[in-house]
C-alpha cells in the first residue's frame, strides 16, 4: 500500500435541498423502511433502521441521503442527525469498502492495542479517520467491542476479529487484500 491517503473530511451541513423522496431513494429501500415504520409505535422510531438499510446498499449516508430518509420518515433532518451521530456504525462520510474498528478501550489498552495500531497503519498507510487510495479500507477507532477477555479485538465489516497478534492482523489484512480486486 502506498502513503498516500484520502482523509475523510467533515460532512457538508444539512440544507434544505429539496429531494423528492420517492425519487431518490430505491423501490427496495422505501419497502424495508415502510416495514419498519409498521411494526414501530412512531415513525422516528424507524430511524436507525431506516440509516442502516440505505447504508447497506449505498455504503454510506450522505447529506442528500439523510434528507431522503427524514422526509419519508416525516421527521427533521436534525433529528435524524442526532440519530446518525449517536450510532457509530452509521457512515455520515464516505468509507472504504472494508471498515476497521479497531478497540481503543482500556483492556485492549493493556494488551497490546499500541503494537496492533501500528501494524494497521503501516500495512494499510492510513490513519484514523482516513480511507486507503483505492478506497478498500477505512480505519477507525471504536468503544469496548465486548471481547476483554479476548483483547485486543477489532471488527470489521461486522465481524469480530480478537485475541489479535501482530501477525494475525498482517494475516487478517492480507486476506482481505486479496480480495480487493473483486470488490465493485
Ligand atoms: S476493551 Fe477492547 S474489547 Fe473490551
Amino acid at each position: 500500500m502506498n502513503n498516500n491517503n484520502t482523509e475523510i473530511i467533515p460532512s457538508m451541513m444539512i440544507t434544505d435541498e429539496e429531494i423528492d423522496f420517492r425519487q431518490y431513494l430505491s423501490s427496495e429501500e422505501l419497502s424495508v423502511i415502510e416495514h419498519e415504520v409498521s411494526i414501530m409505535e412512531t415513525r422516528e422510531a424507524a430511524g436507525i433502521e431506516a440509516l442502516k438499510v440505505v447504508q447497506k446498499h449505498r455504503g454510506w449516508i450522505s447529506d442528500n441521503s439523510l434528507i431522503a430518509i427524514a422526509q419519508c420518515l416525516q421527521i427533521s433532518s436534525a433529528q435524524l442527525e442526532g440519530v446518525a451521530t449517536f450510532y457509530n456504525l452509521i457512515y455520515r462520510q464516505k468509507v472504504g469498502h472494508y471498515v476497521i474498528h479497531l478497540c481503543d478501550s482500556i483492556s485492549c489498552h493493556l494488551t497490546g492495542y499500541d503494537e496492533i495500531l501500528k501494524v494497521i497503519q503501516t500495512y494499510l498507510g492510513i490513519g484514523y479517520g482516513q480511507t486507503t487510495p483505492d478506497g478498500e479500507f477505512t480505519l477507525l477507532s471504536n468503544v469496548c467491542l465486548g471481547s476483554c477477555d479476548k483483547s485486543p479485538a477489532m471488527m470489521i465489516n461486522g465481524q469480530h476479529y480478537h485475541s489479535l497478534t501482530n501477525e494475525s492482523v498482517v494475516s487478517i489484512l492480507n486476506g482481505l487484500s486479496q480480495n480487493a480486486g473483486e470488490n465493485v
